[in-house]
């Protein structure tokens, strides 16, 4: 096994080796682009360093690897339409840099070029991998229209958001790696629980991501900060001060939540002003290191050395403590 270092030289070096098509250039050039801003490539490291967790060699999952990040990519493209966001990995998105209908097409053509990575796997394993995909791509597009739903909606509960960023986030970390338990062909119970393992490090990642959205730093977080805020997001950070706070505060984060002002700065002040103050930032960092601990749980049921744990839970905890 590499260390996870190593494996993201890997699959850094293997995405500026892959080819995508030239022409029409309108279509393939913001795929080019989107690919080369890089981002931390979790997921096709997952998909590796799961491979070789039950010992086989990481080179039998690259393409499985990639087929991954080319989706998590289109999906950023779609989302960044969705959300109206200004900027992806400290640059322009692409709708703003091309356009909507580029945006739309181009990640359209990047769900179909991450299949056609899966296409070179033998009828057994190519039919798990792709059935896997799937299933969870559509679980994708479940959770993002959730997460849309609840924007004009004031009575999401806990239960109903931890199911949203399950689906539009957690699955596809926990398909990552049972890719990679798929293509090393371990025990069905194995593959199963490294998806347990890989849905509770998504849902710490992407309540994270929600917590970083409103206080992270703007010149390593490479996203707009308050992105979530301007746009009502139901996070848990919100949905937690409104259960924490004071009638007073409540009644005004429900407002400040009802707006769409023109200038956003006193929005976003105010809103992170009362998520603080009222212990919501806390209990979203709590959450976080819960599930981080839930995940950590799951690999005592798996049947893999020490060392190979170690390096699981060495993953868990370099994303626990990021700031992009
Ligand atoms: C962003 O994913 C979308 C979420 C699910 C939060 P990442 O934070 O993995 O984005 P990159 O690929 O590193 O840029
Ligand atoms: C995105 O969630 C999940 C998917 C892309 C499917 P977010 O909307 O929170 O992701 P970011 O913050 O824009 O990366
Ligand atoms: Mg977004
Ligand atoms: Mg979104
Ligand atoms: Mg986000």
């Amino acid at each position: 096994m590499h260390s996870i270092a190593q494996y993201q030289d890997i699959v850094s070096s293997y995405f500026n080796s892959i080819s995508i098509p030239k022409e029409p250039k309108g279509l393939y050039e913001p795929i080019t682009y989107i690919l080369s801003l890089g981002g931390k490539r979790l997921r096709p490291v997952l998909t590796l360093m799961t491979t070789e967790v039950f010992d086989v060699d990481y080179k039998k999952a690259i393409n499985a690897a990639t087929a991954i990040e080319v989706f998590h990519n289109f999906s950023l493209i779609h989302d960044d339409i969705m959300d109206d966001a200004p900027l992806r990995r400290g640059k322009e998105t692409v709708h703003e840099k091309w356009n909507l209908n580029t945006g739309i097409l181009s990640g359209d053509a990047m769900l179909i070029l991450a299949y056609q990575y899966f296409e070179d796997y033998e009828p057994v394993i190519f039919q798990k991998l792709a059935k896997l995909f799937s299933k969870t791509a559509l679980e994708v597009c479940e959770g993002q229209q959730y997460d849309v739903d609840f924007e004009t909606r004031d009575d999401v509960t806990i239960p109903e958001y931890l199911k949203m960023i399950e689906y539009k986030t957690a699955v596809l970390v926990g398909a990552a790696m049972k890719m990679g338990a798929i293509v090393a062909e371990t025990t069905e119970e194995n593959a199963n629980l490294i998806y347990e393992f890989g849905i509770n490090l998504g849902i710490a990642f992407q309540l994270q991501d929600d917590y970083l959205d409103a206080f992270g730093d703007p010149e390593t977080f490479g996203k707009q900060i308050g992105g979530d805020i301007i746009e009502n997001k139901k996070t848990y950070l919100y949905l937690k001060a409104m259960e924490f706070s004071s009638a007073q505060n409540k009644e005004m984060l429900s407002h400040l939540f009802s707006i769409q002002p023109s200038d956003n700065s006193d929005k976003i002040l105010s809103v992170k002003t009362i998520f603080n103050e009222s212990g919501s930032s806390k209990a979203t960092q709590d959450a976080i290191l819960n599930y981080t601990q839930k995940a950590f749980e799951t690999l005592s049921k798996i049947e893999i050395s020490e060392d190979k744990k170690a390096v699981l839970r060495a993953f868990g905890e370099q994303l626990m403590s990021r700031n992009v």
